[in-house]
């Protein structure tokens, strides 16, 4: 499938997505959101039959400086409220699409992930920041509101007390910060070293049972923000799943025989 603003490349089981806007710091304009719904799309469908030709997926952005500068301000200047209602709900679909893609998203941020870029970020399982990652939610500077999930996905990750005052204030914070407040995995000295690191963790993950993996990301994306009783009840029926499962006889059977499993990967 063709994209102009995605850069597609696939090494061995992974692959790496660049968000590629030069001039527009990566920011998401209309057809760049379109681009993002079609490749989430397709990868909605990893793990059909069994067949696992991706097991991970990194999230980049291109060049030196922005990860996504958020939503395109220009295009945003002149939508009518409907028109604005729509550029969101198109954009938290495709944020719900990554968190339906059946393999771990690695968000590499690379430098500004602001607004939307943000948002981008918090819908992929992990974020991971180079040394020059700047998170915000800048949207009260501009008149707007987070618009692609933030004002629900900021608290999940940071807790409500945090995620109001970096909303409040649209400050922005850098790598160190974003890591001691539990958005950020992790920090990594410069953009090679991110995108090892991201690699590094998925190549991890690939020695795993794959829809084992999909189904824990499936459970913890649908037990967020339940009561107790009723996520121990979304577990369970994923516990179930497990069962049917040649991976987990294949997995329970090594163990026993004191061997590394060979996972079937259905
Ligand atoms: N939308 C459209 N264009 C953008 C953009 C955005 N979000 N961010 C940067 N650009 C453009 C700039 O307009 C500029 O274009 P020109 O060269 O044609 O003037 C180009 O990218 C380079 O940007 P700067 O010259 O500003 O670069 P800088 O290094 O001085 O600053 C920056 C970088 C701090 C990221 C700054 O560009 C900035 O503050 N950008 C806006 C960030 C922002 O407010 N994002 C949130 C948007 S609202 C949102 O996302 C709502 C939501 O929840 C969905």
């Amino acid at each position: 499938m063709d994209y102009e603003h995605l850069l597609l490349e696939q090494d061995g089981a992974v692959l790496t997505v660049t968000v590629n806007r030069p001039g527009a710091m990566n920011a998401l304009s209309q057809e760049l959101v379109e681009e993002l719904w079609r490749l989430s799309g397709e990868l909605l469908s990893l793990g059909t039959d069994g067949v696992w030709p991706v097991r991970g997926v990194i999230l980049t952005g291109a060049g030196e400086k922005a990860f996504v500068a958020g939503a395109d301000i220009a295009e945003m200047a002149e939508m009518s409220p409907a028109e604005g209602e729509a550029y969101g709900r198109r954009m938290q679909e495709v944020t719900l699409r990554l968190e339906g893609v059946p393999v771990p998203v690695i968000a590499a941020v690379n430098g500004y992930a602001l607004g939307g870029g943000c948002e981008l970020a918090m819908a992929c399982d992990l974020i991971y920041a180079s040394a020059k990652a700047q998170f915000g939610q800048p949207e009260v500077s501009l008149g707007l509101v987070p618009g692609f999930g933030g004002s629900v996905r900021l608290q999940q990750r940071i807790g409500i007390g945090m995620a109001r005052e970096l909303i409040y204030t649209g400050r922005r914070i850098g790598a160190t910060e974003s890591h001691r407040i539990g958005l950020a995995n992790a920090v990594f000295d410069d953009r090679p070293a991110l995108l090892a690191g991201a690699r590094a963790t998925l190549d991890e993950i690939t020695g795993r049972s794959a829809p084992a993996v999909a189904n824990c990301k499936a459970t913890i994306n649908a037990a967020a923000g339940l009561p107790v009783p009723d996520g121990l009840d979304v577990e369970a029926h994923s516990f179930n799943l497990a069962f049917r499962t040649a991976d987990m006889r294949e997995g329970t059977r090594a163990f026993l025989q004191k061997r590394p499993p060979v996972f079937p990967g259905h």
